[in-house]
């Protein structure tokens, strides 16, 4: 801010800022006294909506650098060569938590990534975990009812939340994912970020293939148990918040080495598991992990209102080169994150500094509205036109999808030959050691207890049977000794 007296919000100069206009010592508060007014009225107006989900977060800038050759896959700019760098701002964030509540809960961790390419602002917007609850977005807003307040009581109910993940048996891997180690990490530093959907890419030949993204944190997995996590949100609920923010303030910048899995595209009609299917993941062993870049995360925001919460992250948000899979939870997604964006912050969200494009501009015909600053000065805004506005480039961003048949109808997602809700949850379960598969099923069954319905309970332990008899049975007796 520069030098000079306190004014008001139209720069005149304020004489008290301490004491209210009266009509003479000790009478009524005069309504010429604007300073007065104005500061209430801005004051009432401080909040916009939060979140409707991933409320609570933090963010930082940094700047992520290409590491090998993927043009045989993508014709991304940004990935074009190695070496190169995009500036990234990165926001992570707990799920069910309102803007207030702890960071150190058993929830999955947001993980959005902005790469500010030259081709426009491409949106990574994953999380911590490479699965999800669920893989039809027509389930969302079911599902994230029952981890937000119950209308009756205003609390989180473990029986709304068991009743649901019982009765979507496609939950079981997710569910099973988050009770194990890694379901509170220590920190936002300390966590892998996974693209989780599957997406597509394209090289110049037109050629598609499918892939996933990973992010494998250089600080190390370092995760809470119940008990450390119950103390620490306690104690301090902006740890993960404070910190992402003193770690970059002393320098230690965090890293994330970057990996995709390619699947070329011929493959994904016979492959054993359905690859667009967001409960499952796609064993290393089919497709190993590819490195192809570093993410450093060095600049953290001046102002958290305007860079963070201000922020907005859309899966709708691709360059030339990478587009989406038919993954049904992605679809709806496309739609509703600009949806959210224009309830939450307004039609002009995308020029917001944080969120407008950094290596290029945003040439659209689209104009006015809410806080719009008149950036187009007096240019058409209308196209096509004969004043050499800017044109199409008749170059889709992605490839076509074929390969589909039947008439329009509300279908499930096709069945692959391995395909059950509860195969990768019993391998996930039996990969685990004997002292990790303890604190899974207790933590499961410290979670499950709290049900006040016999029928809720027995559903919910069935899944976890249907994926391996010994979870199952554990699942079963460490509920029944909490019960009694
Ligand atoms: C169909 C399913 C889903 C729907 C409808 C949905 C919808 C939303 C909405 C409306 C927001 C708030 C956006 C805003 O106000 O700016 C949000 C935030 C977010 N969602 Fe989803 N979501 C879905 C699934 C997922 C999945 C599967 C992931 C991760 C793989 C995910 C990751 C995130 C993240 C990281 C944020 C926070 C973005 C930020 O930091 O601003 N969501 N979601």
């Amino acid at each position: 801010m520069t030098q000079g007296p306190l004014t008001t919000e139209a720069g005149a100069p304020v004489a008290d800022n301490q004491n209210s206009e009266t009509a003479g010592v000790g009478g009524p508060v005069l309504v010429q006294d604007q300073l007065l007014l104005e500061k209430l009225a801005h004051f009432n107006r401080e909040r916009i909506p939060e979140r409707v989900v991933h409320a609570r977060g933090a963010g930082a800038y940094g700047t992520f650098t290409v590491t090998a050759d993927v043009t045989g896959y993508t014709r991304a700019k940004f990935l074009s060569e190695v070496g190169k760098q995009t500036e990234v701002f990165v926001r992570f964030s707990t799920v069910a938590g309102s803007l207030g509540a702890a960071d150190a809960v058993r929830d999955p961790r947001g993980f959005a990534v902005k790469f500010y390419t030259e081709e426009g602002n491409y949106d990574l917007v994953g999380n911590n975990t490479p699965v999800f609850f669920i893989k039809d977005a027509i389930k969302f807003p079911d599902f994230i009812h029952t981890q937000k307040r119950d209308p009756y009581t205003g609390s989180q109910e473990p029986d709304n939340v068991w009743d649901f993940w019982s009765l979507s048996p496609e939950s079981t891997h997710q569910v099973t994912w988050l009770f194990g180690d890694r379901g509170i990490p220590a920190s936002y530093r300390h966590m892998d970020g996974f693209g989780s959907h599957t997406f597509q890419w394209n090289n110049e030949a037109g050629e598609v293939f499918w892939v996933k993204y990973h992010f494998k944190t250089d600080q190390g997995i370092k995760c809470l148990t119940q008990e450390e996590a119950d103390l620490l949100a306690g104690k301090d609920p902006d740890s993960h918040q404070r910190d992402l923010r003193e770690a970059i303030e002393r320098g230690e910048y965090p890293s994330w080495t970057v990996y995709v899995q390619i699947m070329p595209a011929a493959e994904a009609a016979t492959y054993r598991f359905n690859p667009f299917d967001l409960t499952k993941v796609w064993p290393h062993g089919d497709y190993p992990l590819i490195e192809i870049g570093r993410m450093e995360l060095n600049r953290n925001p001046r102002n958290i209102f305007a860079e963070v919460e201000q922020s907005v992250f859309s899966p709708a948000h691709f360059v030339p080169g990478i587009g989406p899979s038919p993954d049904k939870m992605l679809q709806g997604r496309l739609f509703a994150y600009g949806d959210a964006h224009r309830y939450r912050v307004g039609v002009n969200a995308d020029q917001l500094p944080v969120n407008r494009p950094h290596a290029t501009e945003a040439r659209t015909h689209g104009r006015d509205g809410f806080l719009y600053d008149g950036r187009h000065g007096g240019a058409k805004n209308y196209e096509p036109n004969s004043f050499g506005g800017p044109l199409q480039t008749n170059r889709p961003l992605w490839q076509p999808f074929d390969g589909f048949t039947a008439g329009t109808g509300n279908h499930a997602a096709p069945v692959h030959a391995e395909d059950d809700d509860f195969v990768q949850a019993g391998n996930l379960y039996r990969l685990m050691s004997e002292e990790e598969k303890e604190r899974l099923v207790g933590n499961l069954a410290g979670s499950l207890a709290k049900v006040s319905r016999e029928d809720v309970v027995e559903r919910a332990v069935d899944n976890f049977r249907q994926a391996d008899a010994d979870f199952g049975k554990r699942l079963e007796n460490a509920v029944r000794a909490l019960r009694g």
